[in-house]
């Protein structure tokens, strides 16, 4: 699964000032970073192969390079299969403010020399960078990156702990590190990061609970902490995330019941606690949210009915309960679900749409 989330935020443009310009046959500093950046790297689909000094407006005509003012702005050379390391040159893109180089094999770390970009807005790498490596191995880079505001590098083998430099990044939006081998706690610091809306820490190996303070992200409106490895509750501050859309804690040791906090939460479209340890009577209290699309409990130790309150869920379209110790009969008010498409019920029985 590549990364592809793409965040175009709050672009903020500052004029360059040219004391002069580069005489006409001159090579520009930032075309020979870039020819230094291609040399690096092996290109098997000749995608740069283009990228031709010579050409009149070098480098804002190569193919990925995105210019404004005559300054490398994005580079962008996703799903190219590249191979090799990433130069340092890099750094001598002053201008950029994205650099996204999703789904290719790239070798080690992302450079150091990248906290020259100042105004670099999003990394969006996932599943780019595949040497095994821990995150916080160039000391002070990331906080550097001032104003980042997406940070994308899921599946990159990437270990050890969330670094504290990466939680003074305070202006992010978007924090994108699935898939990666990262361990430790996820620390409660990453409250820091206000502004986040997306937090996709899913398939790791941390240890701890979520952290109790969670719900001081007043912003967030994805959270997925799916195959995390995480033990504890759901903490009951989960009532201050008042704009979340997206919860998946699915695929971990989550115990005890669900907070009623949970059924406050107004925008809930998408709840994920599949195989979990969670306890109690299905709940009744989802009925309320109205916007609920995709709810799935299966493989817990619920117990209790199936609420026939279900009914008033209108836009569900997915309903999996299966794999607990739920009894009785599904009742009829589910027919009223008018949307549903998909309900896994019992051990094993698959119900589909036209059925009920
Ligand atoms: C991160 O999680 C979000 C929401 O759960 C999901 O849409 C996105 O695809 C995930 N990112 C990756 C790289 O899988
Ligand atoms: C590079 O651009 C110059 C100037 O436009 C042109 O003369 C030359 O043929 C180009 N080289 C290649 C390899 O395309
Ligand atoms: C958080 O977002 C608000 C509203 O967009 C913005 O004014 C503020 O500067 C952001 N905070 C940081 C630390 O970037
Ligand atoms: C959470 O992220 C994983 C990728 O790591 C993705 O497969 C899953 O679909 C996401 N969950 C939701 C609800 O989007
Ligand atoms: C529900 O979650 C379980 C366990 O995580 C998973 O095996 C199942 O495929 C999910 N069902 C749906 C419809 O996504
Ligand atoms: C379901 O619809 C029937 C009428 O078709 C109505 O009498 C009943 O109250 C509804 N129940 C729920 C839970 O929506
Ligand atoms: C449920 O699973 C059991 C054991 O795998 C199998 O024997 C049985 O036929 C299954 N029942 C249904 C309805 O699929």
């Amino acid at each position: 699964m590549a990364t592809t989330v793409i965040f175009f935020l709050h672009f903020t443009f500052f004029a360059a000032v040219f004391s002069h310009l580069p005489h006409a046959s001159a090579v520009s500093p930032e075309a020979q970073a870039l020819t230094s950046f291609k040399l690096s790297l092996h290109d098997p689909l000749g995608a740069l192969e283009g990228w031709n000094e010579s050409s009149p407006s070098a480098p804002c005509d190569w193919h990925g390079v995105l210019c404004f003012s005559g300054r490398v702005r994005e580079l962008r050379l996703p799903r190219l299969r590249l191979t090799g390391r990433l130069t340092p040159r890099l750094g001598e893109l002053t201008q950029l403010r994205k650099l996204s180089l999703h789904s290719n094999d790239i070798n080690g770390a992302v450079p150091s020399s990248l906290s020259r970009c100042v105004f670099l807005k999003a990394v969006v790498a996932g599943h780019g960078l595949r040497r095994k490596q821990v995150l916080g191995s160039s000391p002070g880079f990331l906080s550097q990156l001032r104003s980042l505001t997406a940070l994308s590098l899921g599946r990159n083998g990437f270990s050890g702990r969330i670094p504290s430099d990466l939680l003074r990044l305070s202006g992010l939006e978007a924090l994108i590190l699935n898939e990666n081998h990262l361990t430790g706690d996820i620390p409660s610091g990453i409250t820091k990061l206000a502004n986040l809306s997306v937090l996709n820490l899913s398939f790791n190996r941390f240890s701890g609970e979520i952290p109790a303070n969670v719900g001081d992200l007043k912003s967030l409106s994805v959270l997925n902490l799916s195959g995390c490895g995480l033990t504890g509750r759901i903490p009951v501050s989960i009532s201050g995330l008042m704009k979340l859309r997206v919860l998946d804690l699915s695929k971990q040791r989550i115990s005890g019941e669900l907070p009623v906090e949970l059924f406050g939460l107004p925008d809930l479209q998408v709840v994920a606690l599949g195989h979990n340890a969670l306890t109690g009577v299905v709940p009744e209290g989802f009925s309320s949210l109205v916007s609920l699309r995709f709810l799935n409990l299966s493989d817990n130790l619920f117990s209790g009915h199936i609420p026939s309150n279900y009914g008033f869920l209108k836009s569900l379209q997915v309903l999996s309960l299966s794999h607990n110790r739920i009894s009785g009969s599904l009742p009829a008010e589910i027919g009223n679900c008018s949307s549903l498409e998909v309900l896994e019920l019992g051990s094993n029985r698959t119900y589909s749409g036209a059925n009920i």
